[in-house]
């Protein structure tokens, strides 16, 4: 609702209480790496990872950019097509959030209509597994200089 409170108290939540954003960004605080995950919804992410995004980054952005330098990755599902606007839109919050992106060995995109048909896309797990890794290595090396 845009109220802004966030900068004025400035506590690292979120004034709405009746659900459990606060607990994500919390847990966003306080990890090394942040794994957002959507499917594709009409060519964007899903309203909820909207939400998350708006309220947990405004949040972020009114605390001394609480996520600053840690490593951001996007996961995005999708069936067909729309699944480079998502990953793209998921990766605008890391960057203007001040965190590290990490690449892989193609989009982070698996395709699938429904649960499970992921594991059919052979190029698709291929590309998490590479993520993981290159996720892991930049997070141990950025530990080792901090
Ligand atoms: C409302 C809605 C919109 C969707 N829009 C797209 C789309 O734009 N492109 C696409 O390839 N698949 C689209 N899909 C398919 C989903 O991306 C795909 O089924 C995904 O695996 C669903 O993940 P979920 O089970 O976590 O919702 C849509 C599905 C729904 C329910």
């Amino acid at each position: 609702m845009a109220c802004g409170t966030c900068k004025k108290a400035k506590n690292r939540e979120c004034k709405i209480v009746n659900d459990n954003v606060n607990l994500y960004i919390q847990k966003m605080a306080e990890a090394d790496g942040v794994i957002l995950g959507s499917p594709t919804y009409f060519s964007m992410m899903s309203p909820e990872m909207k939400a998350l995004i708006d309220r947990a980054g405004y949040v972020a952005r009114a605390n001394d950019a609480m996520f600053k330098r840690k490593v951001g990755a996007a996961v995005v599902a999708v069936r067909r097509a729309g699944g480079i606007p998502t990953f793209d839109a998921i990766n605008h919050f890391f960057l203007i959030s001040q965190m590290i992106v990490p690449g892989s060995s193609y989009w982070n995109v698996g395709v699938g209509l429904e649960k499970g048909d992921v594991e059919k896309d052979e190029e698709g797990m291929k590309t998490m597994e590479d993520l993981g890794k290159n996720m892991a290595w930049l997070i141990k090396k950025l530990n080792a200089t901090t």
